[in-house]
């Protein structure tokens, strides 16, 4: 069990207003829990802007099946990267779209990296990419090498 250090915040009181219908809409009972994630989620934000750290992502979009090529080429860029890809779910959601989910992991840029080329092919309806990372130093035993243009 890790040591716990209280500390005391000055805010506004409007500001403070604010954070406790936000956290209460969120389904916090205390305030030190909301503090306590809204910082763990700054330094997950930040280390993930270091180019070397080991991030995992979930990139999640919707597209046209019916659009020519683009399921040639969803696969075709899940082959090139296929170091990175952890799994694949696909969902038919109805007649003309699907959706899919890739978990990946690998460095914080080269998952936005492809994360950005799946998104902006034409049939790509919507999708956003999730990135995380466990706060630990970079883990030796994994290492991928960079893709070949
Ligand atoms: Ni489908």
């Amino acid at each position: 069990m890790k040591k716990l250090i209280r500390f005391g915040v000055s805010m506004e009181d409007d500001l403070l207003r604010q954070f406790d219908d936000l956290i209460n809409k969120k389904g916090y009972t205390n305030r030190s829990e909301a503090i306590r994630d809204i910082v763990r989620d700054k330094l997950v934000e930040e280390n993930i802007q270091i180019s070397t750290a080991e991030a995992y992502g979930a990139l999640v979009y919707i597209y046209d099946h019916h659009k020519r090529e683009l399921e040639k080429n969803l696969a075709n860029l899940q082959h090139k990267y296929f170091q990175y890809i952890i799994s694949t779910s696909h969902v038919h959601l109805d007649h003309d779209n699907c959706f899919e989910v890739i978990l990946l992991r690998g460095q914080g840029d080269e998952l936005k990296l492809i994360a950005d080329k799946l998104l902006s092919f034409k049939g790509v309806k919507h999708g956003k990419l999730i990135l995380t990372t466990s706060l630990s130093k970079k883990q030796k035993s994994i290492h991928y090498h960079k893709q070949k243009e």
